[in-house]
């Protein structure tokens, strides 16, 4: 009689928890608390961070929610080759070395970036086209072949070539365009600056038989006119020959102006071109304008940006197809560039963890498949 009971106690326990199971999709992933596991079905969740702040104590327990990182600063070109003939790989070796610690992939950003923090300085204004185009080359090819395809997925081969001037006759920044920002590396060879990185990155990676994705990579690509501009650009150079694999759409948005309608419509046309997408800056201002400055984050301001973030990661979804990879500009509210963009000494909230290291509301929001 005691056994028969403990038969039939140990088959309604086991049709317990298949009906569990099956309840909750199956699966680990559907029912996890770490924000990478819930997301194993769709795409990598990514977070960048610099050097000084990788091994944090406090945010040791936060990475455990991420499966992809990327170099803030430390993979440009700058900080990797000072000059033409000295490397300086230490800090981006560093990255590497955390990744595999983490059991991570990551997204290498970025080769080829006009900005003044991003160049070294044996390149400057008066470098002549040819040697500019030569250093291009052996920049790509070296820099592909140090950090190899161990944990590099992605790279992004240019950063931010086209203007944000809706009116200049040129899709690509330069000095003349009027936009502010000039890329001094368009004045110097136009267009195939862009050609020579592309086409440099696909021979290493295919001579080197890497398993690279290669990407372009660009700030307001919500922005229908800008990103016409940068479609153009991957048409004219997927026109020679050349591979682009995918748009980083960088995703630094803001309460105030974000538009489901809009993120949605851009990713659209991204997939229509048949390229790859990937979220890659991605963080979320509260502050309206130049002028608005809070003490702290309240509670109303912290659910509107769980609002965008829930809208942020529920359209990725939908395309998961396409989008592979969405990365966070940070890891939690206490260190981010947007205190002091665009207004210096400004505190700003725009992450999914806090200044104290505890998710946020937009954190409970992107768990949360169910609305
Ligand atoms: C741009 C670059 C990034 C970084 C941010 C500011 O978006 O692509 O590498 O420099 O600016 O942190």
């Amino acid at each position: 009689m005691k056994k028969l009971a403990k038969f039939f106690l140990a088959i309604t326990m086991v049709i317990t928890q298949l009906g569990w199971l099956m309840a909750c999709g199956g699966g680990k992933e559907a029912d996890s608390k770490v924000l990478y596991e819930k997301y194993a079905d769709y795409f990598k969740i990514g977070f960048a961070i610099n050097y000084e702040l990788l091994d944090l104590p406090e945010y040791q327990e936060i990475y455990k929610h991420f499966n992809s990182m990327t170099a803030e600063n430390e993979m440009k070109w700058a900080y990797i080759r000072p000059n033409a003939y000295q490397t300086s790989y230490q800090k981006a070796d560093a990255f590497v070395a955390k990744a595999k610690e983490l059991n991570i992939g990551m997204r290498g950003h970025a080769l080829v970036w006009h900005h003044t923090s991003a160049v070294p300085n044996y390149i400057n204004s008066s470098t002549p086209k040819d040697s500019l185009l030569t250093h291009i080359e052996n920049h790509v090819d070296a820099t592909i072949k140090h950090f190899g395809d161990d944990v590099i997925y992605a790279w992004d081969v240019v950063n931010e070539a086209i203007t944000d001037n809706d009116n200049s006759s040129s899709i690509y920044r330069s000095s003349k365009d009027g936009s502010g920002g000039a890329s001094f590396f368009y004045d110097i060879a136009g267009e195939d600056f862009v050609l020579t990185a592309f086409r440099q990155a696909q021979k290493t990676v295919e001579e080197n038989n890497l398993n690279i994705k290669l990407f372009y990579n660009d700030y307001n690509m919500n922005n229908q006119a800008k990103r016409n501009r940068a479609i153009k650009m991957i048409r004219n150079i997927r026109a020679q020959g050349i591979r682009v694999d995918g748009i980083g759409m960088q995703g630094h948005y803001n309460i105030h102006t974000y538009k489901e309608s809009e993120f949605k419509k851009a990713i659209q046309d991204f997939i229509a071109e048949g390229l790859e997408v990937h979220i890659t800056e991605l963080d979320i201002s509260i502050h309206k304008d130049d002028n608005s400055r809070l003490a702290a984050l309240t509670p109303e301001l912290e659910e509107a940006q769980a609002r965008v973030y829930k809208s942020i990661y529920k359209v990725c979804r939908e395309f998961s197809k396409h989008v592979t990879s969405v990365t966070t500009w940070g890891v939690a509210d206490d260190h981010t560039w947007l205190d002091n963009f665009p207004v210096k000494n400004r505190k700003n909230w725009p992450l999914l963890f806090n200044e104290t290291y505890q998710p946020k509301k937009g954190f409970e929001a992107i768990m949360d498949f169910s609305s």
